[in-house]
């Protein structure tokens, strides 16, 4: 495995998280950099996306470098029954960096096996979505001024969703308070709870999502119901509407307290949230641009700032 790939959260450091962090914020500073020129990206979607497949490409666009790729596999050879291996391979000897997404867990890490070339995971199935947990990382810690000592709630499908579970896995270094918020069906996996007492991290769960939890948080970080993931359709639906977040129900939260949420939502989110100063999931899309910049940086190795 090329040791600038990111498939897991997992695989990168404190240290090279808050470094990422800054990153960030200089790409924020100086989106238009042209320290990719002659670079090739492909972007790889077996899965539907709008924000990270957009936001990689305007990544790679913005700092001079050039995309191929495909957004729909139904238009790749994988189509005429090509394997993951052989369309890696191809696709290495075309490009610099590969970021593909694909909907069984463990895609991304197979890749780096029949690679040399650095592979990020835009997500991978329910397990991993690790540049989405450094949007998140440098959502939090613009919003909030720390990472540290945070209390972060966390409302829906935590079984499916793959961004809680990078996101948990981030914050072991910091000292979180997770509340989990779900449904029977879609509490928190066993293994993430034991991620958590091995690494001596505090967390509630709670079926309610009660003004208490909302009030007791600085990030309340909702998630949509990964209908995608179901096997069963009617047991979506029994679960689909279980938690919404309404304006109202902001009335005393913590005035540091932001609403984040990796979108797209459906509606776990009421319309009416848009407008309070604490909804920050569209400020917190805009980041994944930054957060992007420096991850492709790092994975080819690139000082932006040399
Ligand atoms: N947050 C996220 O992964 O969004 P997309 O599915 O639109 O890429």
């Amino acid at each position: 495995m090329n040791s600038k790939s990111l498939v897991s959260i997992d695989d990168i450091s404190r240290d090279e998280i808050l470094d990422l962090i800054e990153r960030a914020r200089y790409f924020e500073e100086n989106p238009n950099s042209k320290v990719l020129d002659g670079k090739v990206v492909a972007t790889l979607f077996f899965e539907p996306s709008t924000r990270t497949r957009l936001s990689f490409e305007t990544a790679v666009n913005r700092l001079g470098g050039r995309v191929i790729g495909f957004s729909d596999a139904s238009t790749s050879s994988s189509a005429k029954g090509e394997t993951l291996k052989d369309t890696i391979k191809m696709v290495s000897n075309y490009a610099d960096l590969i970021v593909m997404r694909h909907h069984l867990e463990g895609a991304a890490r197979y890749a780096t096996e029949v690679t040399d070339v650095p592979i990020i995971n835009a997500g991978d199935g329910s397990n991993q979505h690790p540049s989405q947990t450094m949007l998140d990382l440098y959502s939090i810690s613009k919003t909030q001024g720390r990472l540290n000592d945070l209390t972060i709630t966390m409302v829906g499908d935590l079984k499916y969703g793959r961004t809680v579970h990078s996101l948990l896995m981030a914050m072991r270094y910091f000292n979180p308070t997770f509340n989990f918020v779900a449904c029977d069906e879609l509490q928190m996996p066993v293994e993430y709870k034991q991620f958590c007492d091995k690494n001596g991290i505090k967390y509630n769960e709670y079926s309610d999502f009660s003004p208490e939890v909302i009030n007791s948080s600085d990030i309340l970080y909702m998630t949509r119901v990964q209908r995608e993931r179901f096997t069963d359709i009617m047991e979506y639906e029994k679960v689909k509407n279980l938690y919404t977040l309404h304006n109202a129900m902001l009335a005393d939260a913590k005035d540091n307290l932001r609403v984040l949420h990796p979108l797209p939502r459906i509606n776990e989110i009421s319309q009416d949230v848009d407008d309070n100063p604490k909804a920050y999931y569209f400020d917190q899309a805009r980041n994944g641009l930054f957060a992007r910049q420096a991850i492709i940086c790092r994975a080819l190795d690139i000082d932006p700032q040399k």
